[in-house]
């Protein structure tokens, strides 16, 4: 969409003048110096109540969340610049006290990270022990790292980073084959020093392999791909008015945060020509991934990536026939620099059509009635760059009704030296002298769900099987039991494949077809928990990940799995605070939380770049309709499809041929 299109909606992300406006209104009011900086800009969203009273005729005001830190001393506020009367709200975060917190990292850290660490004589000695030369410094990588938080006095309330090294022979070389292991520098990102050095005893070559992946190293691609083209001669099935989106029945609002990046917005699903709310507001709040090694430059390491560094800042401008294939819709993305000046986030967020195989399908051999449908999806992504690793967020809707997420996990692991002769003990050998950490991945999905409107109520399902007696006389029989959960202690929750256990979130205020209350069922992938002992600061912090299931009633300041201010946070926040409360959640306004994840064993196949992994979960209507809504479907044929022994289309090119047997 065109970036500088006017605010027509109170959901719509704040526009490059709003933005330009908001800093320059805090600056003004709060008379704020020039050594502050502003890690996120961002709209504060209406709620939904709000929302109700704008399509009743209020006017909304326009608010903009600015987080200010002063990088002079630290000192960060939480600024709420009220455009539309012009006002601020300015606190005080006291992140010196217990349990701490820090705003994410932002980009102009990490580059004067690489000069401070550089420049302190404790790591030039020590990376020196390990073969580096004076030649090499100034081509060695620095990673500024999250640092964790372990009690430790130059943690507490710090802002900190712990930063890792990197060999490379030239600019364009993969450090990460070259890790320098057992050098950690501590760098406070407010005084610009070093605060602790780690100098492991134990002395491990640098690896000097070269692993790289630029095309460059692959001079002669493979020579026996032929053209594969996704043609729409009409163009795309969706439409687009500024960021709200309708395709098959489906209407929402495209919404970005630089926390989270996409977010979906008032989704809902047109059935019988009303429009029925499904979901208020998707996205996915945090990601974590914790690492089990426990040696000096790893067992700290355990990035909240959406929290720590922000998704959304870290987003990818896509590129057209590369990342995405055939008639792309681009969004362009309003965004604040560190220094709180508006810019555009070129092609952040794509979005397509996709042919997804078989919808239904029936061939009734009595009467030779043979129907197909082909199933389309829309499909609404992002990528961002934590990094080393990169990670692709794709929502897809279906035209039976169906929400999906998926996660796509590709990128370059974090790797360890190993000693010639020894065997990596924390994870796997990829390559000679370089081993692969063991870790997990863990995503968490915030759903503000909103089936149908009004309050809604989550139950857990599972299949048990039957005893045998009189109503189960052949041991055939099987029941589903169900619990309603009513507060939110009764929700945190494991998924388990053997019982099928699942989750619906219903409105108890409506009847469907059948006389039951109309509700989206939530089906997991298999997806791990996180490993780490309960009481590691990792699982303190990242405790989301303990359970895959969590519901919550809505209030609005409870926006992230991991909490406000993961970065150097002592734990507790998030999740397992938030339901603490014990809140009652039936029939209520209720957000479903759902963890999951990976658990990734490096091995050879991951490097240099390892191939996309999968990870996420779907959202299917049960009892939501009173039928399959997708039997409408046109019965056309592709007309552009061959039969290989022919080399000819097979039919008109008009798109007018019939699935199928006519
Ligand atoms: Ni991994």
């Amino acid at each position: 969409m065109d970036a500088v299109v006017a605010v027509t909606h109170p959901l719509d992300p704040l526009s490059l003048d709003e933005i330009a406006s908001a800093v320059a209104i805090l600056k003004d009011r709060q008379t704020l110096a020039a050594t502050f900086r502003f890690p996120i800009t961002r709209l504060e969203e209406p709620t939904k109540a709000d929302l109700a009273a704008y399509r009743l005729g209020d006017r909304l005001p326009r608010l903009a969340f600015i987080l200010a830190i002063d990088i002079s001393n630290g000192e960060t506020f939480e600024g709420i610049v009220d455009l539309t009367a012009g006002t601020v709200s300015y606190i005080r975060l006291p992140l010196d006290e217990l349990p701490y917190g820090q705003p994410p990292i932002m980009l102009c850290e990490f580059e004067t990270v690489e000069g401070t660490v550089k420049s302190d004589p404790r790591w030039i000695a020590a990376v020196k022990k390990r073969g580096i030369t004076d030649e090499d410094i100034p081509l060695i990588q620095i990673d500024p790292f999250s640092s964790g938080y372990f009690g430790r006095e130059f943690e507490k309330g710090k802002r900190i980073v712990r930063a890792v090294s990197y060999w490379r022979e030239d600019v364009r070389d993969n450090g990460y084959a070259h890790p320098i292991e057992g050098v950690v520098a501590v760098v406070d990102l407010i005084t610009n020093r070093v605060v602790d050095l780690v100098d492991d005893e134990k002395i491990i070559p640098v690896p000097r392999k070269k692993r790289n992946y630029g095309r460059e190293t692959f001079p002669e691609p493979r020579p026996d791909l032929t053209p594969l083209h996704i043609v729409q001669p009409q163009g795309p099935s969706f439409t687009v008015d500024g960021w709200k989106v309708e395709w098959q029945n489906w209407s929402f609002r495209v919404g970005f945060t630089p926390r989270e990046g996409l977010v979906l917005h008032e989704l809902g699903i047109k059935d019988e020509g009303r429009l029925r709310p499904v979901v208020f507001r998707a996205s996915v709040t945090e990601m974590v991934v914790p690492y089990a090694d426990p040696t000096a430059n790893h067992y700290w390491k355990s990035a909240f990536d959406a929290g720590e560094y922000g998704l959304g800042r870290l987003a990818n401008c896509l590129e057209l026939g590369c990342d995405c294939l055939g008639h792309i819709h681009y969004f362009d993305v309003p965004a604040a620099d560190d220094l709180g000046q508006p810019f555009i986030m070129k092609n952040a967020i794509c979005m397509h059509e996709e042919d997804y195989g078989i919808l239904w399908k029936h061939y009734e051999f009595r009467n030779g009635i043979f129907e197909v449908r082909r199933s389309r999806r829309l499909v609404i992504s992002f990528f961002a760059t934590v990094g080393n690793y990169d990670y692709g967020f794709y929502w897809y809707l279906y035209q039976d009704g169906t929400i999906q997420l998926e996660a796509k996990l590709t990128g370059i692991i974090q790797t360890a030296a190993v000693a010639t002769g020894e065997t990596y003990p924390w994870g796997g050998m990829v390559d000679d002298n370089l081993g692969g950490p063991t870790h997990q991945h863990f995503f968490n999905a915030r759903l503000h769900m909103d089936v149908d409107g009004g309050d809604n109520t989550v139950t857990e399902h599972e299949f048990v099987p039957r005893p045998w007696g009189e109503d189960n006389p052949y041991g055939n029989v099987f029941d589903t039991r169900s619990r309603v959960l009513k507060r939110e202690l009764d929700s945190p929750a494991l998924a388990n494949g053997e019982t099928g256990r699942y989750w619906k979130v219903s409105n108890p205020n409506i009847k469907n077809s059948i006389g039951n209350a109309p509700g989206y069922k939530i089906v997991v992938m298999p997806s791990p928990v996180m490993l780490a002992q309960p009481d590691s600061t990792v699982a303190q912090r990242g405790g989301f990940a303990k359970k895959h299931i969590w519901v919550t009633a809505f209030d609005a300041r409870e926006k992230y799995a991991s909490g406000d201010y993961p970065n150097v946070h002592a734990g507790g926040d998030g999740l397992p605070g938030y339901v603490k409360q014990n809140r009652e959640i039936e029939n209520a306004d209720v957000v479903l939380w759902h963890s999951f994840g990976h658990t990734h064993v490096c091995k050879p196949e991951d490097f240099p770049i390892m191939p996309v992994e999968y990870a996420g979960f779907t959202l299917k209507p049960n009892g939501f309709f009173a039928s399959n809504i997708a039997m409408d479907l046109p019965p056309e044929g592709n007309s552009q499809s061959v039969d290989n022994r022919l080399l000819q289309p097979s039919a008109d090119d008009t798109g007018n041929g019939s699935c199928c047997h006519t």
